[in-house]
């Protein structure tokens, strides 16, 4: 366990001033994240450091003063867009000077990224990692200072950084992380290495920020880290995910919780019967199963069996009456056999998921499974996930169309597909289409649910 030192982010004077003299007008950033939650809030922060020292905000890459890419390193498709979307800017590079180009988050925490850009990437000026954001200041002005790239090399930093600026996208749903970082190794994923060791906010700074957003009027805040079930360890009060759950629901409000990633080795009873107990819990958990072989789950290193995932599953609905689950599924891990296949669609039927994010095994350089044997070839896979698609999209459908009929509470939080219709979210996650006054944007409305389109619910309002 690593000893963590816990700071609170300064406004860096200097930085302010040298950004106000290095422009006539005041200077305008693109920030564009990819990738997960923890990565767009991240983006987040990133946006509230930069307006902290006098950086105003742009939609458009060609508006921009400067350009940052929040990036992600979960899959290699993902690292392959941001090279992409990197190598379109030279041009842009060569019409405007001055136009500063920088690249963050987890594919900067890997050495060979950083090497690539400072290689073959000329004109990238600006690398830093995960741990980087309240830094970002001192490296912009280091860039105006000196007109020469600053590229940090990854390093880990035993820091929790409080108070770091933020320029939410949302004015009434909101990302709170309560941890960052991941200690357990699974074997395909690059996320310890990027984001290193586990590192868990205390009690009372989470509780400040959750009462701030509340008191802002935020309706959705959703607790992130990627594994939420071992939040607490390393911390001097014994705190575990179910008590900061009960902490949180103490603030009077009208909101909802959600909460992500649980990882089944650690999900507990206490945890399922703390959603059963708290109505400002969703009725929801996303629980990533991976596969439903045994065998490939020793190889993955989930530490958990079919057996007890399904044990969890069960409880929960016991406990947890209507609530819904989602899941993460790997197609194609090394090894993976037509056996292991079925076994993972055994596994989906018998829980009845209402959502499934697929995807396909990435290799990634570094991971203990990129050493692994992997001759299944690339259509055998691309067919596994299709027929798994096929599955998942029957049982999904089934299970909404068994909501209709219901009046629920949602949240109205976008346009729906037809131009006159609103979105909401139901409390197990589920999503409505009705027709509505977009002024109710944001707030809670009771709807009615009378069909379905695939599984998308249709709905009127009814009061
Ligand atoms: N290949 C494919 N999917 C991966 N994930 C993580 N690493 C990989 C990889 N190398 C998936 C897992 C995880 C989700 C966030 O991304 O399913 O739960
Ligand atoms: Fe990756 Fe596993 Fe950690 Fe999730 S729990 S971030 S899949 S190592």
């Amino acid at each position: 366990m690593v000893s963590l030192e816990y700071i609170a982010f300064e406004h860096n004077n200097a930085a302010a001033e040298l950004v106000k003299l290095a422009y006539d007008t005041p200077p305008l950033a693109f920030v564009h994240s990819y990738g997960c939650q923890q990565n767009v809030n991240d983006g987040e922060r990133i946006k509230g450091v930069l307006v902290d020292i006098g950086y105003g905000l742009c939609d458009k890459p060609e508006d921009a003063d400067l350009i940052l890419f929040n990036t992600c390193a979960v899959r290699e498709h993902a690292e392959q867009r941001v090279f992409g979307n990197v190598g379109a800017l030279k041009g842009l590079k060569e019409k405007k000077h001055g136009l500063i180009i920088g690249l963050c988050g987890c594919m900067a925490n890997q050495k060979h990224v950083v090497e690539k850009l400072r290689q073959s990437y000329p004109y990238v000026d600006l690398v830093f990692g995960v741990d980087g954001i309240d830094t970002l200041p001192q490296l912009i002005a280091q860039k105006l200072h000196k007109h020469k790239r600053v590229l940090m090399e990854p390093a880990q930093r035993p820091v929790i950084v409080e108070n770091i600026p933020i320029r939410r996208e949302s004015e009434f749903r909101a990302w709170l992380p309560i941890m960052y970082g991941c200690d357990n190794f699974c074997t395909y994923c690059i996320v310890p290495y990027v984001r290193g060791r586990e590192k868990s906010r205390k009690p009372g700074d989470i509780l400040a920020e959750f009462k701030s957003l509340v008191e802002a009027g935020y309706k959705e805040i959703t607790l992130l880290g990627q594994n939420v079930n071992s939040y607490g360890k390393g911390l001097e009060e014994q705190v575990d995910f179910s008590d900061l759950l009960n902490l949180l629901c103490t603030v009077p409000g009208d909101y909802h919780i959600r909460f992500m990633t649980s990882h089944p080795k650690d999900a507990s009873f206490k945890l399922i019967d703390t959603i059963a107990a708290q109505p400002k819990l969703c009725k929801h958990l996303h629980l990533p199963v991976q596969c439903g072989s045994d065998r490939l789950l020793v190889q993955m290193n989930r530490h958990y069996t079919v057996e007890h995932y399904l044990e969890l599953i069960e409880y929960a609905r016991k406990k947890v009456p209507g609530i819904t689950f989602s899941s993460d599924i790997i197609v194609g891990f090394p090894g993976e056999t037509e056996e292991d296949f079925q076994k993972t669609l055994e596994l989906v039927q018998k829980v009845g998921y209402m959502q499934l994010f697929t995807f396909i095994y990435s290799k990634r350089t570094g991971t203990k499974a990129a050493d692994m044997p992997d001759p299944t070839p690339r259509k055998e896979k691309t067919d596994r996930m299709t027929r798994l698609l096929k599955v998942q999209d029957d049982i999904a459908m089934a299970l909404v169309k068994a909501q209709v009929g219901q009046t629920v509470r949602v949240l109205v939080e976008g346009y729906g597909r037809n131009e006159d219709t609103l979105s909401g979210r139901l409390d197990n996650n589920l999503t409505v289409e009705f027709k509505a006054d977009s002024a109710l944007m944001g707030s809670y409305a009771m709807v009615r649910l009378t069909g379905a389109r695939a599984t998308v619910l249709l709905g009127e309002l009814s009061e």
